[in-house]
């Protein structure tokens, strides 16, 4: 049995102020010991938020593959760790379009944070024109095939599947799609890792709300969410770690 995973991004928001709101949430995963709970915060928060809330999963939101050097703006896994994250999220759909991460670029992250003993949850997806065109499986099993790390172990690894159409929009796939998506990778994840890749927790984010919730939680082969907007607040993200119940 694979326990959920609701894990929070928090993108470009937060200030010290948010502390409070960090540890309310940090509370409420104490009282939900049935499933993970982490956040991942903006680089200049992470610090702050792991000494106020010790024991509670603070992740980043990217990470540079190498561990040191002239990499302007960047952070390592090295830094990350020394900050107090237990694990970052690489590949996401708002980085791979601003920045033109490749699959290849995600995979090195991967690695450089595993490698370092980071949890890793790696984000792919497909835009609406893949979808509409009937292209979304093709696309995305092969974004994860070719985003995946040479090996993995599944407490410090999950993978984020996250149409991008549904970021940020109030869209979500109906349930039928979700399951069919997620059964793929899973399919992939056991050719690539054999018995492991059954114990790869693959999340589905885009939209998640304490309404939507439980319903997405139920589909098979969901083992949790990625939760963007509605993880600001303690009151919108507290129901969803809830719904895992
Ligand atoms: O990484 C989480 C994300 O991209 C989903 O965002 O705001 O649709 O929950 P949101």
């Amino acid at each position: 049995m694979r326990r959920m995973l609701v894990a929070g991004n928090w993108k470009m928001h937060g200030l010290a102020a948010d502390i409070a709101a960090i540890a309310e949430i940090a509370h409420a995963a104490g009282d939900n010991p049935q499933s993970d709970v982490a956040l991942c915060l903006p680089a200049t928060l992470i610090e702050r938020a792991a000494r106020a809330v010790p024991g509670f999963a603070i992740g980043g939101q990217d990470v540079h593959p190498a561990p040191k050097g002239a990499h302007t703006g960047c952070v390592s896994s090295a830094m990350l760790l020394d900050a107090g994250a237990s694990l970052t999220i690489v590949g996401h759909s708002e980085r791979r379009e601003a920045q033109g991460e490749t699959d290849a670029n995600v995979r090195a992250k991967a690695e450089a944070a595993l490698a370092a003993r980071l949890g890793v949850i790696l984000c792919i997806g497909e835009s609406d024109a893949v979808r509409e065109s009937g292209q979304a499986i093709t696309t995305v099993t092969a974004q994860l095939d070719a985003s995946l790390p040479g090996s993995v172990t599944a407490d410090r690894f999950a993978i984020a599947y996250e149409p991008i159409w549904a970021i940020g929009t109030g869209k979500v796939p109906s349930v039928a799609d979700i399951e069919e998506m997620h059964a793929a990778l899973r399919l992939r994840l056991m050719a690539a890792f054999g018995d492991e890749g059954d114990r790869i927790r693959i999340l589905y984010g885009g939209s998640v709300k304490a309404s939507n919730a439980a319903e997405i939680f139920a589909v098979a082969d969901v083992d949790g969410a990625l939760v963007g907007g509605a993880s600001l607040a303690a009151a919108d993200f507290i129901p969803i770690i809830q719904a895992t119940r």
